[in-house]
């Protein structure tokens, strides 16, 4: 596969297209599910809920484009955390199962345990519990950890790019302390987080000699470690081919230390490939967008800090979803509204990545929600 390669020259920081909501649609009652044109239907949502962060990781906001001056959202326009919930519950009633809290980095949003709590109440239309995550740089938990439990958050997965020092603060951008973010994890597995998860970008040439030492000691700590691919999300972190560390190889690296065999998914459509130590402690994961696309049973909706509804990682464009609430759309008609921009999805970009979708302005990770 030819796989194209970005001109960092011509990389600039660009508005997302935002389209209206369609508003014609008859309204739609809780508990319909809608598929979309491949048949998958809408069971995760992830909402971000800022695009700011206190890191500025090479892979997502490198600090050259991303400075001081960089025009993040003014508060007017990012959604409050009553619009999050009403969009949440339009989500659920449409088959969300998941809830995952994205950023940008979530923890810099102030009261986030009090959105948690709002979130933690909502049941599906079956009377069943939605699985309300976070992913998180990791940096806050040391504050937040416990009051983000007793408001009802069930799991956790923090961002860790390597153990050793230099690394980590080359890798965050911001010179950010690795032992800070290693206190976070303590805290949280103090609160009660278990099983907690640890997500690590590889990048070629920057932090492979972490892979080794970041499973020895997730081994030790009793934590799901998924490595992930170096992905071309965004149109400014400078992605090559070349810099992809693939999961096969990553794969044998691990297994080279401590033998591994491939485990079942954990529930349909999960994103991680797993892998369990043939010893009987634990497992790891990886997370294979460039070499081994899982777009075919992809379910994952996502909502920006200002309310746009993005269907794919990769997208270019999204649907104001703000705009709606704000124009007073009743719930039948938010959930109208929704299913109809799900029914026409077809996106599957990591399988049919090219030159041709190369030059695309897709919009930044964390600008839409990791
Ligand atoms: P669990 O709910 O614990 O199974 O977590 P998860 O694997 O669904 O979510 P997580 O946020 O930990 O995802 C891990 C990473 O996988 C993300 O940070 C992305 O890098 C990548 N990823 C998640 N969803 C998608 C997706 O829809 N497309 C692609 N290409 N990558 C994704
Ligand atoms: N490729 C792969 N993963 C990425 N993330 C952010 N940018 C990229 C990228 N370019 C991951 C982070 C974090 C989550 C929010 O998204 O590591 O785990
Ligand atoms: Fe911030 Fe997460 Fe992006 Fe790193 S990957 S810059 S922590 S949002
Ligand atoms: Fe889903 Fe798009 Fe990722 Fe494919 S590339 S798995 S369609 S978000």
């Amino acid at each position: 596969m030819e796989l194209p390669v970005l001109d960092p020259a011509a990389l600039t920081a660009s508005q997302p297209t935002i389209l209206p909501a369609p508003r014609r649609a008859l309204p739609v009652a809780s508990g319909v599910r809608p598929s979309d044109t491949l048949g998958r239907p809408l069971r995760d949502l992830r909402i971000s809920v800022t695009d700011r962060c206190n890191f500025r990781c090479t892979y997502c906001m490198p600090a050259e484009v991303f400075g001081r001056d960089f025009a993040f959202l003014p508060r007017a326009q990012v959604l409050t955390f009553e619009e999050i919930d009403r969009l949440a519950r339009a989500f659920v009633a449409l088959g969300a199962e998941k809830l995952r809290i994205t950023g940008g980095e979530p923890l810099v949003r102030r009261d986030l345990p009090a959105l948690i709590a709002l979130l933690a109440r909502i049941r599906r239309p079956d009377g069943g519990s939605v699985d309300l995550t976070m992913t998180t740089n990791g940096s806050g938990l040391r504050a937040l950890a416990r009051p983000l439990r007793d408001a009802g958050l069930a799991r956790l997965t923090v961002s860790l790019d390597s153990l050793d020092p230099d690394v980590f603060a080359a890798m965050n951008g911001v010179d950010f302390p690795v032992a800070r973010v290693l206190k976070g994890i303590a805290a949280a597995r103090d609160a009660g987080f278990a099983p907690i998860k640890v997500n690590t970008v590889l990048k070629r040439g920057v932090n492979e000699d972490s892979i080794v030492p970041l499973v020895d000691w997730a081994r030790e700590e009793g934590l799901i470690l998924r490595f992930i691919e170096f992905m071309d999300v965004g149109h400014s972190n400078g992605w090559r081919l070349d810099d992809v560390v693939p999961a096969g190889e990553i794969v044998d690296r691990i297994n080279a230390v401590h033998p591994i065999e491939p485990l079942e998914p954990a529930y349909s459509g999960e994103v991680a490939e797993r892998w369990g130590y043939l010893d009987g402690r634990g497992e790891v994961g990886v997370i294979t967008s460039v070499t081994r696309p899982f777009c075919g049973d992809c379910t994952r909706a996502r909502i920006s800090a200002n309310g746009v509804l993005y269907t794919c990682l990769f997208s270019v464009a999204g649907h104001d979803l703000r705009g709606l609430l704000r124009d007073g759309a009743p719930d039948d008609e938010v959930r109208a509204s929704i299913a109809a921009i799900w029914g026409v999805r077809d996106d599957r970009y990591s399988e049919v990545r090219s030159d041709a979708t190369a030059d695309l302005r897709r919009v930044e990770m964390f600008a839409m929600g990791g």
